[in-house]
This record gives C-alpha cells, sequence and structure tokens, in this order.
C-alpha cells in the first residue's frame, strides 16, 4: 500500500492561496516542505502546476492531475488523468505519494490520506484559496516544529503532524 501524504501551508483562515500564487514568504515552510518531499512522487492539480511557471520540483517525480487529455506539460512534468494512475507510479517506485495541492486535490485525497502535515501561519491575510479545518474527531495533532517570524519568515509559524485516529 501506497502511503498518502498531505503536505500544505495555511493562514489562520485557512487561506493556501491569492490570485493563483502563495502569497507570502516562509522560508522555514519551503526547508520542510523540500526536506519531506525530496525524492518522492509529488501529486498536484494543474492549476498549481501553471503557478510554478514551467519548473518542476527538482528531485521529485512530478504528477499533475487533469481531466484534459489534450493537455501538453512542460518538460520535467507528468500528466496523470486518475488518482489511480498516480498511485500505480508510486508503486512502481516504491515511493511515497505526496500530495502538494491545490484544494480539490487535498479534497479529493482526504478520505484515503495517511498523514497531514499542515503549516499554521500567524497570519489574519486572507486569500481566495481556503482549507476547511482538520477533523480532530479523525486527526491526533503533534506540533513538529515551531518558529517565529523573522528576516526569513513573514509570518510565526507551527507545523502540525497529523496521523489518523
Ligand atoms: N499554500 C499551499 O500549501 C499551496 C499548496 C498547493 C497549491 N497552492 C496554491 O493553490 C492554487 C491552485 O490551487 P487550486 O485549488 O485552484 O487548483 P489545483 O488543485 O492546483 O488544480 C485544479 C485542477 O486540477 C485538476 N483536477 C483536480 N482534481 C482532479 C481529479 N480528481 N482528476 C483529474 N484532475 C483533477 C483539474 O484540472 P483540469 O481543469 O485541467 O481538468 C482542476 O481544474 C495555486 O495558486 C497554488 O499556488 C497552495
Amino acid at each position: 500500500m501506497v502511503k498518502k501524504v498531505l503536505i500544505w501551508a495555511q493562514t489562520l483562515d485557512g487561506t493556501i492561496a491569492l490570485n493563483g500564487q502563495i502569497p507570502w514568504h516562509q522560508h522555514a515552510d519551503m526547508r520542510f516542505f523540500a526536506q519531506t518531499t525530496y525524492g518522492q512522487v509529488v501529486v498536484m492539480g494543474r492549476h498549481t502546476m501553471e503557478s510554478m511557471h514551467g519548473q518542476p520540483l527538482p528531485g521529485r517525480t512530478n504528477l499533475v492531475l487533469t481531466h484534459d487529455t489534450g493537455l501538453t506539460m512542460p518538460a520535467g512534468f507528468q500528466r496523470i488523468l486518475s488518482m489511480a494512475a498516480a498511485e500505480e507510479i508510486a508503486q512502481q517506485k516504491q515511493s511515497d505519494l505526496m500530495i502538494i495541492g491545490g484544494k480539490p486535490i487535498y479534497e479529493s485525497y482526504l478520505p484515503i490520506a495517511d498523514q497531514l502535515l499542515v503549516t499554521y501561519l500567524q497570519s489574519d491575510l486572507q486569500g481566495d484559496v481556503k482549507m476547511e479545518p482538520v477533523n480532530l474527531g479523525q486527526w491526533q495533532r503533534k506540533v513538529v516544529q515551531a518558529g517565529p517570524a523573522d528576516v526569513e519568515n513573514d509570518y510565526a509559524y507551527e507545523i502540525v503532524d497529523y496521523r489518523r485516529n
């Protein structure tokens, strides 16, 4: 069975994006994201791929979910048409499946996810794509990292590792 891990960063109201971009600079979160996903198969939606301006994440297999069978991908991205295809590729590569957004992708994978890694930014910034709060009846919460706002980080933050109850 391939392990499925959702990973995202959000502000206090659940915001993950504004105008097609991630509206903050948060070095600690980028470092955590890179360390956690490096060497793995990552799955993203088409909008998230477009927000990366043709630059795939290095050292990772970049899978892009779309319904568009005619969509051409920039070099370094691989189009997939189903979650089953993502699972098959991760299985072949003996990798975890790291689910890196955006919202519809997280929502599709949440019922079958094994782990959630969520960075909470102490910010009241409001965007146009928002996550629902994690259901604490289903998930056990453990803070694994925290830090203040500083020159490298726009906001104080906590990174929470959720495992199923
Ligand atoms: N803060 C964070 O941690 C974080 C993480 C990731 C992304 N983001 C931001 O979130 C924004 C984009 O996210 P988004 O929620 O609008 O969109 P998204 O999930 O990146 O892309 C949505 C698209 O993915 C495809 N898709 C979704 N579910 C599918 C399925 N089950 N099967 C096949 N294709 C499927 C569809 O593409 P087609 O229309 O081509 O069929 C859909 O229109 C970007 O600005 C990005 O920067 C933030």
